[in-house]
């Protein structure tokens, strides 16, 4: 939302951030692979589904339960339609908060078709007592239900159809090992690289039917934190740009002059990014600085510096994770053409201020 006061927008509205906004689910189907053919990048995470999926079909059988990790934005639910509709069964969209109480995950299972995929994203914040209740459905395709209170209560054991659970997370390390344990297929999404992006972006702008080049593909592309979600919303957001103050076709130069527009920088980095980088190095001379006080500074959540932010600063080298905090690089540094030493705005020397 965008804050009037400041100007500055908050993270759940970032054209950079990277979880899924309401027009992203809009424009996201229509942009969505439906095919591994048709799903660029994570080349080994395909080439392995595929061999899953095929010794599966070969065996008449449905795949076994599959848990996708990494930063979010990467087409984690895209996958699991992908595989939905490579193994020909139906797919049932869920996440983990949605699920509240064992009831309702007993609804959702009961209501599978024999081989249906369903899809748990943020499985990860699924309750305890929901999570119980997965693990004999996993193993052994059985819920187990009391009926009855007090000592006159009995469990019974359900059967349910064969089904393959695909859980999605950002932060694999939450789950509990016993869940964890029960995923016999795990897979961990990484960021993408340039020329994958730019393929995506030519890609999505063919369906959108806005003509783009080269130049502008890539500059799309490298400015996209390797995230296709970011990369497709920037190609709408310049395409706004090309056809209002260009020819309506998407080159390096109309991109450049939209994204600078939007303050986003030639590798992605926003106006956030760039303050949580100068606040550690004004206000804690480069770090280390603990990662709660920096999110108490910032006005974030921890675990919203560590799965949006930091993934991709770490992975351009700008920040260094330490046993005693973050740490802004020499690179960092540099990219913001600060000297290292000097703090990132200098104080006005005021002529009436006492020396
Ligand atoms: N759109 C979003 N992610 C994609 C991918 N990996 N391949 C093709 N199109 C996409």
């Amino acid at each position: 939302m965008l804050n009037f006061e400041t100007g500055e927008t908050d993270f759940e509205n970032r054209l950079t951030g990277p979880e899924e906004q309401r027009e992203d689910a809009a424009m996201g189907e229509s942009l969505r692979p439906h095919s591994l053919a048709e799903y660029i990048g994570q080349t080994r995470v395909k080439e392995n589904l595929k061999i899953f999926m095929d010794a599966a079909k070969g065996r008449g059988e449905c795949i076994d339960h599959i848990l996708l990790y990494g930063p979010p934005g990467l087409g984690k639910t895209t996958l699991a339609q992908v595989v939905a509709a490579e193994m020909g069964v139906n797919l049932r969209i869920t996440s983990g908060p949605a699920i509240e109480k064992p009831g309702d995950l007993a609804a959702l299972l009961t209501n599978l078709n024999y081989g249906d995929i369903l899809f748990i994203d943020e499985i990860h914040r699924l309750n305890r007592s929901v999570e119980e209740v997965l693990y004999p459905a996993m193993e052994d395709f059985g819920l187990d239900i009391i009926i009855g209170k007090g000592p006159s209560a009995r469990s019974i054991r359900l059967d349910l159809k064969p089904f393959t659970l695909v859980g999605a997370t950002t932060r694999a390390g939450q789950l509990s090992s016993p869940l964890r344990d029960r995923f016999g297929v795990q897979l961990k999404l990484e960021l993408y690289g340039t020329d994958d992006l730019a393929t995506i972006v030519r890609r999505s702008a063919g369906i959108l039917g806005v003509p783009c080049d080269e130049s502008g593909a890539m500059e799309i592309a490298s400015r996209s934190r390797g995230t296709p979600r970011i990369a497709n919303r920037l190609l709408k957001r310049v395409r706004d740009f090309a056809e209002v103050m260009g020819e309506g076709v998407i080159n390096k130069d109309i991109t450049d002059v939209a994204l600078s527009r939007l303050e986003i920088d030639r590798l992605g980095l926003d106006a956030t990014d760039r303050r949580m980088m100068k606040l550690i190095i004004d206000n804690y001379a480069g770090g280390p600085v603990g990662l709660e006080t920096l999110a108490a500074a910032l006005g974030e959540e921890a675990v919203t510096l560590e799965d949006v932010y930091e993934p991709y600063l770490l992975q351009l080298g700008f920040l260094s994770r330490t046993p005693r905090g973050r740490c802004v690089t020499a690179r960092a540094y540099e990219h913001l053409g600060i000297k290292q030493g000097a703090p990132s705005a200098p104080k006005q020397l005021r002529l009436d201020e006492e020396q």
